[in-house]
């Protein structure tokens, strides 16, 4: 087996806010992310597609397929957003790394699957800051 990445990135807005909490439990849970007038991310998508060589290509997945895909289905919807009130595939969600990057995975894994026949969807990396990142390997 081989893995195969395509790495990209957006940037998009949001808060990390619980309405059932109070502005000081907010603020000591979420620190800056709480921040009420909104703040944004770089975010860096990596994802990685799992499999063995097609023989007549030598490509687990034509990278550039697995990029327009990637940029159709996710960074087009995130890109520039805000991830608490545009973004359907979050909505009535937390806008944390994890629930983003579970979405990804989500959206992603099927039409993976439907573009090559020699690999499948293996990880959502999704880097919030270079320093803080979450990995989903769809289990
Ligand atoms: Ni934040």
């Amino acid at each position: 087996m081989i893995y195969v990445s395509r790495q990209e990135h957006f940037n998009a807005a949001h808060k990390l806010y619980n309405p059932h909490w109070t502005k000081e439990k907010n603020t000591e849970v979420f620190g800056p992310c709480a921040n009420e007038n909104w703040h944004g991310h770089n975010y860096n998508l990596i994802v990685t597609v799992k499999g063995s060589p097609d023989p007549d290509t030598g490509f687990v997945i034509d990278l550039k397929k697995l990029s327009m895909l990637i940029r159709t289905e996710v960074t087009d919807k995130v890109d520039h957003k805000n991830l608490n009130m545009d973004v359907d595939f979050l909505r009535g969600q937390f806008a944390s790394t994890e629930n983003l990057a579970m979405g990804i995975w989500k959206i992603l894994e099927p039409k993976i699957s439907a573009i090559t026949k020699f690999g499948r969807l293996y990880s959502i990396k999704l880097y919030e800051t270079p320093r803080n990142f979450v990995e989903y390997l769809g289990e």
